[in-house]
């Protein structure tokens, strides 16, 4: 395979990632981004974010010369190729905020020479491609639609077991991005740019109806003494649903699911379209955070003055990442209601001059006479704690509410205390 050269705009989880495993397969990238503090730290050889095996492949990069990083300003001419891994914030109305794609392709325009390729990675809705190429085509520059699929915690593995590569625009582009992805084993899939657009945001959907579905299960479990976990599996043995995004919770958090699935319910109204479905998955992700909240008030009552622990902050485990985090929302709700909220995540730290509650240094302090436990993130070391002694060290009515059905609920009942899962009864 013939080293090319790469320019990636944007070295958040997305642009890292993915500049960092192209230079791990041979090519020379630079990564650019406009945020000097995190350009000091890649420089300093640390990773701005926590995402397992990251700072490996970035040091073997660095050291091969592979893997460059730089501010945009300083930019004379980009490469070959250009990766496009901008954010595409929510804007009040739900609509992805697409300024910072612009930009980018805007400077794209002035400093690539013709014959260059755009990939766009940043996910942007059906459409701003072909709006797009309007700026790129006069300067000869192509433009394909390549949307990524990495998930946090796992994006590097992600990234070299792919289960497939959506490669959208003119016949020959397409060609050339998928030469650079040679050397991993996944179909291709090639099509219109509007149609590689349209599959991420339809994957992010399904996956969070997905989510929502197992959660409507989980509330009917309640009522009807089943387990949500057993009837879920039993219904993901059946190979046409498959086990995947089952698991019933206090709902879906994060960069993404959030953000396009309500950009997509946007999408649809603008075009005409109302996609009923899609609005009752929000909604019922919106619903499973205020679950703990009414379990909570249905067992203590009155939450002002009450100790609560909230046990995981980031919206996964094996993340250090917040955005959207189911737990944040359900803090910010105790707090509002009254209630003394003590919160430990073994990673995610929220900044603690802008937060209403005060932060653990161990699982063991936060719930230290506590008289409710939110357990809003499955961490290894939150699921296979002591709950037993956990449950002991807490104050009455000693309620463990777990919110992502991860914890042995005998192992709290044999402390003293209560366990309520999410349609586990
Ligand atoms: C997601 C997509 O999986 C990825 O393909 C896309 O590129 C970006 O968005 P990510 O946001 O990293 O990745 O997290 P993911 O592992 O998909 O989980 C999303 C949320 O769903 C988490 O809050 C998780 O707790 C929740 N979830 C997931 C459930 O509640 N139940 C499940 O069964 C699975």
């Amino acid at each position: 395979m013939k080293p090319c050269e790469v320019t990636v705009f944007g070295a958040g989880y997305v642009g890292l990632v993915t500049g960092a495993c192209l230079a791990d397969m041979g090519h020379r990238v630079e990564v650019l981004d406009v945020d000097r503090s995190k350009l000091e730290t890649l420089a300093a050889g640390e990773v701005p974010f926590h995402e397992p095996g990251l700072a490996d492949v970035i040091g073997r990069g660095v050291a091969s010369g592979n893997l460059r990083f730089g501010h945009p300003d300083g930019l004379e001419s980009c490469g070959e190729f250009v990766v496009v891994a901008v954010g595409t914030p929510p804007t009040t109305g739900g609509a992805a905020d697409l300024r910072f794609v612009r930009s980018v392709v805007d400077l794209v325009a002035k400093r690539a020479a013709p014959g260059a390729v755009v990939i766009m990675k940043s996910t942007v809705p059906p459409g701003t491609g072909a709006s797009l190429s309007e700026t790129l085509s006069p300067v000869g520059v192509e433009y394909t639609s390549n949307p990524e699929f990495l998930r946090e915690g796992s994006a590097v593995r992600d990234w070299f077991k792919a289960d497939r590569i959506v490669l959208g625009g003119p016949e020959a582009a397409v060609e050339r991005v998928a030469a650079l992805y040679e050397g991993i084993d996944a179909p291709i899939v090639r099509c219109g740019i509007a149609s590689a657009e349209l599959i991420k945001y339809a994957s992010n959907a399904f996956l969070a109806t997905k989510i929502s579905f197992a959660n409507e299960i989980a509330r009917l479990c309640d009522r009807l003494d089943a387990d949500v976990d057993l009837v879920m599996h039993g219904v993901g043995l059946d190979p046409r649903i498959g086990p995947a995004f089952l698991k019933a919770g206090i709902g879906y958090g994060g960069s993404c699911f959030p953000k396009d699935t309500k950009a997509l319910d946007y999408l649809s109204s603008l075009n005409g379209y109302d996609f009923h479905l899609l609005k009752a998955v929000i909604d019922v992700n919106k619903r499973m955070r205020l679950l703990p909240i009414m379990t909570l008030k249905d067992v203590l009552g009155d939450l002002r003055g009450k100790q609560i622990a909230v046990a995981g902050l980031t919206f996964k485990p094996n993340t250090d990442d917040i955005r959207e985090a189911p737990a944040l929302e359900i803090i910010d709700t105790l707090v509002a209601d009254g209630a003394q909220v003590r919160g430990y995540d073994p990673v995610g730290v929220v900044d603690a001059g802008s937060s209403s509650f005060e932060q653990a240094a161990t699982l063991a302090e936060a719930v230290r006479g506590a008289n409710a436990v939110v357990i809003a993130t499955e961490w290894p070391e939150i699921a296979h704690a002591d709950w037993r002694e956990l449950a002991a060290a807490m104050d009455e009515p000693r309620l463990v509410f777990d919110g992502r059905n991860c914890v042995d609920g005998d192992a709290v009942r044999a402390g003293g205390g209560n366990y309520v899962g999410v349609g586990r009864r």
